[in-house]
């Protein structure tokens, strides 16, 4: 059963993206919050919702409240919302990083509703194929969860605070730190005037490979085969750019001692 509406409190990168495939899905969005007026405008807009840029003026009665605020923000917003509505709401948090029992002290039917997936702005996002991991200890508010995201994916998983936690440190590393090695690599190039586009079908083969492969399987490069005069001839180059060159080291120990 779908929650009959849903008020969305965050209009950044996920909650942009979040209310306009539930409101395509079949959702009510009823408010969007924003603090920026012409943001929550712009996708109350889009969802059919009303904008409202105080917390203050978020309005009781909604089926559910997303919080897809920042994740430090999680806890105040949700202090401010207790002024204002009913102490049985249902509402839930996207942070995959923020135990749900931030909410407890709140709103005692509290959960999570948090898309396993990288999200910005400019980029369609198809949720179709993004995990969505949900969780409450009011089954009713779990079961809710569940249907709901159905709605907008086919890959949606009852996941404990302890299991998300987990997910999200291994999403940091295959992710953020994926693609803070994206970013070092884009700068050396951009730096030497070579394109990254070169750059485009390895990057590519790399995350089809570990479809079908265990990425220990797939390790390859200098530090996997204990080449060390490619290592120390990559060292001097990295010179110039000692930030790099530090993080080189670092994972160059790591997949070493992960071989051998
Ligand atoms: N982006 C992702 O890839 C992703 C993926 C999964 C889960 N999440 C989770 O989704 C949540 C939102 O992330 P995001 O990437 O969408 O962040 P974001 O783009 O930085 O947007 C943050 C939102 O929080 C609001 N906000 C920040 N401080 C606030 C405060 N003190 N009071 C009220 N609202 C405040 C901002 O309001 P204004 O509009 O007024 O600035 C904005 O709407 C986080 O919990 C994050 O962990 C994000």
């Amino acid at each position: 059963m779908i929650p009959q509406s849903i008020t969305l409190i965050g209009a950044g990168n996920l909650g942009y993206h979040l209310g306009r495939r539930l409101h395509a899905s079949g959702a009510e969005i009823r408010q969007v919050f924003s603090r920026e007026a012409a943001k929550a405008q712009e996708l109350a807009r889009a969802t059919g919702a009303l904008p409202v840029s105080r917390l203050e003026e978020v309005k009781s009665g909604a089926g559910l409240y997303i919080l897809a605020v920042s994740d430090g923000a999680i806890a105040q917003a949700a202090a401010t919302l207790q002024q204002h509505l009913p102490a049985n709401s249902a509402v839930v948090h996207t942070s995959g990083a923020t135990p749900s029992t931030v909410l407890a002290p709140y709103f005692p039917k509290y959960g999570i509703f948090y898309p396993l997936q990288t999200f910005s702005r400019s980029r369609e996002p198809d949720f179709t194929t993004i995990p969505i991991c949900v969780y409450s200890p009011d089954e009713q508010l779990e079961q809710k969860l569940l249907s709901l995201g159905k709605q907008i994916s086919h890959s949606v998983h009852c996941i404990d605070d302890e299991q998300r936690a987990i997910l999200h440190v291994a999403a940091v590393f295959v992710n953020n730190f994926t693609n803070h090695l994206l970013h070092i690599g884009h700068d050396i190039l951009e730096e030497e005037k070579l394109p990254f586009e070169l750059l485009l079908p390895l990057i590519r083969e790399t995350v089809d490979k570990i479809e079908t492969n265990r990425p220990a399987d797939m390790q390859t490069g200098p530090a996997r085969r204990n080449d060390q005069e490619t290592i120390k001839r990559h060292l001097a180059y990295l010179k110039k750019f000692p930030n790099f060159a530090d993080v080189y080291r670092a994972l160059t120990k790591n997949i070493g001692k992960m071989y051998r």
